[in-house]
C-alpha cells in the first residue's frame, strides 16, 4: 500500500493527532477523529513489552476501525526485538507502523531508545531498514532535529530513512536536549522540505496551538501535513477549527459539558471509573479556558472521585 495515496491525495492537507503516552488512548482518539483529525497513532509501545506480552503494551495495540488511517507506534533499540514487535503490531492490521526516534524522556533514552537513536544515525537507519523489510505495511518514523544544537542531523537522517523505504517522516522541531523547552524551530523543517533529494511527505510538529499558527506553519514551511499534540488536550475540536478556517466555514464550538460526560463514559468503558475520572483531570484546564473566575470550579472538578460527582458539579455550573 502506498501511504501517499491513502493520506495525501484527496485529503489535501492532513491533520495528525500526535501520539501522547497517557493521553491519546482510544477514547481520546475517538473524540479527535470526530472533530476532524485525519491521521493518528497509538501511544508508543515498548518493543520489549510487546514481545513479553506485557498487558500494558498489548492493550495499547487496540484501535477501532473508525480511527483509520492509524499507525501503531513502537519504540526500542534492539533490531531483533523491533522486528518481532513490528510483526506483532502488524497482526492488528494497522495502516502503518511508526518508529519512535524522538522520545526525550530519561527512562527511555537511558536504554538507548527514542531520541538516543539520534546519536548514531547509521545504526538507526539499519534498524529501521530491517523493520521495513520484515513487515508488509508502510513504515513511518517520528523524530526530532538531533541530539543537541551541535548535532542537528535531520536532513541527513530523512535522506537515509527515505533510502531504506520509510514512507513518511514526522519532525518535532526540537533537539533531544531541549526536551520541551524554548520554541520549536520550524526553519529546520523548512530546510528538509527544500532539500531536492527528499521526496517523501514531511509532517511538521511542535508548538501548534492555534488555528493561526497551524496555517502559518502550513504556508511558510510547505509541509505535507501538521501534527498537533499538547494543544489537543482539553481542546480536541482544534482540528475542526482549523478545517473550518481553511474551508471558510463557520466553526461551532461543541457543548463542553456534554463532551466531558461522553469522554468520561468512554474512558470508563475502556478501563474503569477511577481511570476515567483521573484521565479527565489532564483536560479540565483547557476544557475551561479563558473563563473569568474559573479556578475554584476547576479545582472542584479535579477533586471529584466519581463520574456522578463530576456530573453533579457540571450540572450545577451555569456560567457556560
Ligand atoms: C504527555 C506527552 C506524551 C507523549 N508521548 C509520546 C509518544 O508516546 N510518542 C511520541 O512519538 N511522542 C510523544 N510525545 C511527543 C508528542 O507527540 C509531540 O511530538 C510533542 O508534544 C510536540 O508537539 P506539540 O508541541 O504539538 O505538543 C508526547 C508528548 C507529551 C506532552
Amino acid at each position: 500500500m502506498n501511504l501517499k495515496n491513502l493520506l495525501f491525495e484527496d485529503k489535501k492537507f492532513p491533520l495528525f493527532l500526535a501520539p501522547m503516552e497517557g493521553v491519546t488512548d482510544p477514547p481520546f482518539r475517538f473524540l479527535c477523529k470526530k472533530f476532524g483529525a485525519n491521521v493518528m497513532y497509538t501511544e508508543f509501545i515498548s518493543s520489549e513489552g510487546l514481545i513479553r506480552n506485557a498487558e500494558k503494551s498489548v492493550r495499547k495495540l487496540k484501535f477501532d476501525n473508525f480511527e483509520r488511517p492509524i499507525g501503531i507506534q513502537i519504540f526500542g533499540h534492539n533490531v531483533e526485538s523491533m522486528k518481532q514487535a513490528a510483526l506483532i503490531a502488524e497482526e492488528q492490521n494497522p495502516d502503518m507502523i511508526d518508529i519512535n526516534c524522538g522520545c526525550p524522556v530519561k527512562k527511555v533514552v537511558s536504554k538507548g531508545c527514542g531520541s538516543a537513536l539520534l546519536q548514531d544515525i547509521e545504526k538507526l537507519q539499519k534498524m529501521v531498514a530491517e523493520v521495513v523489510k520484515v513487515v508488509k505495511i508502510p513504515v513511518t518514523v517520528k523524530t526530532r532535529l538531533g541530539w543537541d544544537m551541535n548535532s542537528i542531523v535531520i536532513e541527513e537522517l530523512v535522506e537515509r530513512l527515505q533510502d531504506v523505504g520509510v514512507q513518511i517522516v514526522t519532525i518535532h522541531a526540537r533537539t533531544r536536549n531541549q526536551m520541551y523547552s524554548g520554541e520549536a524551530d520550524w526553519s529546520y523543517i523548512g530546510k528538509v522540505k527544500n532539500n531536492s533529494r527528499i521526496k517523501i511527505p514531511i509532517i511538521g510538529n511542535g508548538d501548534i496551538d492555534s488555528v493561526e499558527k497551524a496555517l502559518e506553519c502550513k504556508n511558510k514551511y510547505e509541509v505535507d501535513g501538521i501534527m498537533i499534540g499538547r494543544a489537543t488536550i482539553g481542546h480536541p475540536w482544534i482540528f475542526d477549527e482549523i478545517k473550518c478556517k481553511v474551508e471558510n466555514k463557520n466553526f461551532v464550538k461543541p457543548d463542553v459539558k456534554e463532551l466531558i460526560m461522553q469522554h468520561l463514559e468512554m474512558e470508563k468503558n475502556y478501563k474503569n471509573e477511577h481511570y476515567a475520572v483521573v484521565s479527565l483531570r489532564k483536560h479540565y484546564k483547557n476544557y475551561f479556558k479563558n473563563i473569568p473566575d474559573i479556578k475554584n470550579f476547576r479545582q472542584t472538578l479535579m477533586d471529584a472521585e466519581t463520574i456522578e460527582a463530576v456530573k453533579s458539579i457540571l450540572d450545577n455550573y451555569n456560567e457556560i
